[in-house]
């Protein structure tokens, strides 16, 4: 019996600004050049219900409307990466919410200037992800 566990795994979607963009290749390079694996990808369009059901826990707040509108406005291509400490090492890359306060050598503080279109969403926490993919990519176990 092996001692050590499974890496985790973590939900990543790269927002409809960062297609627009063209960002893309960028972002998933900088996850590639860390050492974390890129287990599934999708492109998809978010509608209502998905941008209602992803942000359970924002729908109440006043930044939603403008939110939900801008992340159902295009297509955003979602991933599922997995590698050790997945979840904590992809939130340190992508850096602080506000692309404005961000720090210099993530990917919002070197590439957005947005508290709203700020290029990424990573899952925050060990429940987070496993909701969202179970959301996002149910045919992973
Ligand atoms: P994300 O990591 O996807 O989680 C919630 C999203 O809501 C966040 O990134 C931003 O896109 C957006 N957001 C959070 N706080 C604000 C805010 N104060 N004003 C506008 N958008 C916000």
């Amino acid at each position: 019996m092996s001692s050590s566990s499974p890496d985790e795994r973590t939900l990543v979607l790269i927002k409809p600004d960062a297609v627009r963009r063209g960002l893309v290749g960028e972002i998933i390079s900088r996850f590639e050049r860390k050492g974390l694996r890129l287990d599934a990808m999708a492109t998809r369009t978010m509608d209502d219900a998905l941008a209602d059901e992803h942000y359970a826990e924002h729908v109440d707040k006043a930044f939603y409307p403008p939110l939900k509108a801008f992340m159902t406005g295009g297509p955003l291509v979602a991933l599922v990466l997995s590698g050790d400490d997945v979840i904590n090492v992809v939130r340190g890359l992508i850096g602080a919410t506000d692309g404005r306060k961000a720090a210099a050598g993530t990917i919002r503080g070197d590439l957005s200037l947005s508290n709203r279109e700020n290029l990424v969403h990573a899952s925050d926490s060990a429940d987070s992800a496993k909701r969202e993919l179970a959301l996002w990519f149910p045919e992973l176990d």
